[in-house]
């Protein structure tokens, strides 16, 4: 099963491998959380799913450079769009007024310091940092998540970004774009679409290698984005929930933003682990000293501080039925992802995405030290909680696993919506 590879993107095409997965699975892991979700599906909310195949990362790697080709023109045409937008008292409308670079009275606008790390300043809701360290974090993050999920992109979303002759140019959002690891691949698979990414901070456009077809709006989601409404053929937002505060508001938003027959996908954890049988692993936050398993203590301490900071932590579980029974959406394909946070014995990836899922969850303890501290977490308990959690990843041999709450969907044409009523 080593070189055993499941493929979450690969599940409209074939319905048999499922089975064949599951059959000879020797442990849980993904292929058990594949078959516990097509049973969800057949209750016909949602279209039906398979999963599974074969092929290692090198294979699926290789699989999806080949589709690129195939699809997309090698020549990249430069792109009008300015390389980011700020201004720190109101937001930015489409297109961008405002091309500048960063200087250190803006920095200074733009960042605080909190517990030895930067975050930003813009939101009291989102609390994890903007420094370079979390920019690696989300960056390796982003490469590993591609690798476990075997591409970048669920079927639909190509096709919508695929250039056809004669059609309008194809335009992608990407929400709470963080280091724009998604959205830089965007343009650079999808070279003549127009790209924006909105999130609290910019990202460094300095890179030579900063997409011509990428501008960056700094913008707080949580006060809307009616200036993008019918503007999108893909809107695309992954793991911001600890800086929305209404989840389901910001969904109605993405279905307003995109066009007629283009994607919306979200992609969320509910920051809880469960068992290799999909158990949820019960947390202990009352003992002054923690208890084990400390990796769902951990989280239950995170989910109290970012529900204290005003961010929705119920959007992971919600997002089935809000997007599902939403009435303007059609083509529904909801899939949960189980990612073995703490390895232990799952033997379903190779080798190198353990390791890289490790590196990520050290990180991310580390990012979190803001969030909690904030929360009245004692800098002794905060340690206590890590070096237990650093001891659990790397030791126990049972896997605990985060389930990342993946779904898309595709605009109706036929469905017209009003707009949102005002905040109360
Ligand atoms: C954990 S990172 C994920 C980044 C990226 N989506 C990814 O998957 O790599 C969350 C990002 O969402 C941004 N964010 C959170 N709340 C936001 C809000 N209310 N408005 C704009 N951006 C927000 C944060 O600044 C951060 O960059």
């Amino acid at each position: 099963m080593e070189s055993a590879y499941y493929d979450p993107y690969d599940f409209i095409s074939d319905d048999s491998s499922s089975e064949e997965l599951q059959d000879d699975s020797e442990d849980y892991d993904m292929a058990s959380a594949a078959g516990g979700l097509a049973g969800t599906q057949s209750q016909g909310l949602l279209s039906s799913a398979s999963s599974g195949d074969d092929m290692s990362i090198s294979d699926v790697a290789s699989s999806f450079h080949e589709r690129k080709h195939r699809v997309f023109s090698p020549v990249p045409r430069a792109s009008t769009m300015s390389s980011y937008s700020y201004h720190s008292s109101e937001r930015f409308r489409s297109p961008s007024p405002d091309n500048r670079s960063m200087t250190d009275s803006l920095r200074e606008t733009l960042y605080r310091e909190e517990y030895g790390r930067t975050l930003n300043t813009y939101s009291d809701v989102y609390r994890l940092p903007a420094d370079e360290e979390e920019i690696d974090r989300l960056e390796k993050q982003h490469s590993m998540l591609a690798d476990i999920f075997g591409g970048k992109y669920p079927p639909p979303l190509g096709a919508a970004l695929r250039q056809g002759h004669y059609e309008p140019t194809k335009k992608v959002l990407d929400l709470g774009c963080g280091s724009g690891a998604w959205i830089k691949d965007v343009c650079r698979d999808f070279p003549f679409c127009e790209a924006i990414g909105v999130d609290l901070v910019p990202i460094d456009d300095s890179d030579p290698e900063f997409p011509p077809n990428l501008r960056i709006e700094v913008d707080d989601l949580n006060k809307g984005i009616e200036h993008f409404y019918d503007t999108f053929d893909v809107v695309h937002s992954r793991l911001i929930t600890f800086g929305i505060r209404d989840y389901r508001r910001l969904i109605e938003h993405m279905v307003r933003s995109v066009r007629p027959n283009g994607v919306i996908e979200v992609q969320e954890y509910d920051f809880r682990t469960y068992t290799r049988e999909q158990k949820l692993i019960p947390a202990n936050t009352t003992d002054p000293l923690g208890s084990h398993p400390w990796w769902a203590t951990f989280l239950a301490h995170v989910r109290e501080g970012v529900a204290e900071a005003g961010g929705d932590i119920s959007a992971a579980t919600n997002l089935e039925s809000w997007v599902g029974g939403h009435e303007a959406l059609t083509d529904v394909v909801y899939r949960d992802v189980w990612l073995p946070v703490v390895p232990g014995n799952c033997r379903r990836y190779q080798e190198d995405v353990y390791t890289r899922m490790k590196d990520d969850v050290m990180a991310f303890l580390r990012s979190l030290k803001p969030l909690l501290m904030g929360n009245g977490v004692s800098e002794e308990r905060y340690e206590i909680l890590v070096h237990h959690c650093v001891r659990e990843l790397h030791e126990s041999e049972t896997p605990q696993y985060v389930r990342m709450q993946c779904v898309y969907a595709t605009r109706r044409p036929d469905v017209l919506l009003g707009p949102l009523p005002p905040v109360e």
